[in-house]
């Protein structure tokens, strides 16, 4: 009923439409349709009430509700259902709740805050309220378990374009999944699999975009680490915008690895990377080592120079 009263507002384009006409079209009754108009206003839309005239949408919050997002979305898979849940402890937690009960490819699940998002490494993921785009989205790719880093890669790739695109941040990709502006991390993406020996069952693509954060609101262990586009632009960037461009960027990319293969993503990668050419420390999974990123294999693994050969870095930490 609330999406269906929303629709007409909306279909008003700024104009007023009687309270009478609704309760007709959507065969409710008068007093249902105001209960609804405020609780519309309890979340936030500007709704205008005139006796004579009936109401007229002024402004609608800046939330990612579905009835926000969908008319916007321009993606015929991903965004097909649409969770949103204001407050969670993260959203990859209940997206593999949501895949492994059957959920249908392009699922996502949006938020407005995280109390528990999490990071690479068991790291943490600061996600305040409204801030930024905390978001998981569900693929079932046909690749093989080991290919699963490619998911991460297309993702990073598209991120990366659609923020360029909406707000034109030079941003680039660090190894293997942070975006990264001027040294300052913008996005994070967490990509978690299910799968048997041979199959991919699901994978959960966890991106966490630092939109609209303050830097005075940035946790002092943050404040020389990470960045959002609303501290490099100078300007609030609308959230709504960002998402649909970054869930059109990935249903782009995802398509060009159906359809021509890995090579392509590969490497708009490296064109995108601030890693390439790079001296860099690893820390990885056994070793601690030094040398120069010279390239990414089809794997997603990083290829480091070293003065004792040639290191082939599958997980672990880089720093530039
Ligand atoms: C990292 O850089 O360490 C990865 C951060 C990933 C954060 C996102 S926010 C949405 C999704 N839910 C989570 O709990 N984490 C990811």
């Amino acid at each position: 009923m609330r999406t269906n009263i929303l629709a007409l507002l909306r279909r008003a384009a700024g104009g007023y439409i009687s309270g009478e006409e609704i309760s007709k079209q959507l065969e409710v009754s008068r007093t249902a349709v105001w209960k609804h108009i405020q609780a519309l206003k309890d979340d936030g839309y500007e709704i205008e009430s005139h006796p004579r005239l009936g109401y007229c949408l002024r402004r609608s919050p800046d939330i990612l509700t579905p009835e926000e997002v969908r008319p916007l979305l321009k993606t015929a898979l991903l965004g097909r259902e649409i969770v949103y849940i204001a407050s969670i402890d993260s959203t990859n937690n209940e997206t593999k709740k949501l895949a492994a009960a059957g959920c249908v490819e392009g699922t996502i699940l949006l938020t407005e805050e995280q109390h528990g998002g999490r990071g690479r490494l068991s790291r943490g993921w600061f996600s305040p309220f409204g801030k930024g785009i905390w978001l998981s989205v569900v693929l079932r790719p046909r690749f093989l378990p080991q290919e699963a880093p490619k998911c991460t890669l297309m993702t990073a790739v598209a991120v990366v374009k659609a923020i360029r695109k909406v707000t034109g941040i030079p941003c680039g990709i660090k190894w293997p999944n942070d975006i990264l502006y001027q040294g300052k991390k913008l996005v994070g993406i967490l990509t978690e699999m299910n799968a048997e020996m041979d199959a991919i069952n699901h994978v959960v693509i966890g991106i966490g975009i630092n939109v609209n954060i303050a830097s005075e609101e940035l946790p002092p262990d943050l404040a020389a680490l990470a960045t959002s586009l609303q501290i490099e632009t100078g300007q609030p960037v609308s959230r709504r915008e960002l998402l649909t461009v970054v869930l059109y960027e990935l249903e782009q990319a995802y398509a060009l690895v159906n359809t021509q293969g890995f090579d392509p993503i590969l490497e708009q990668w490296r064109q995108l990377s601030v890693t390439l050419g790079q001296k860099v420390d690893v820390i990885g999974l056994n070793n601690r080592f030094s040398g120069v990123a010279v390239d990414i294999d089809r794997d997603g693994a990083l290829l480091v120079d070293t003065p004792a050969g040639q290191e082939r870095v599958i997980a672990g930490d880089v720093s530039i």
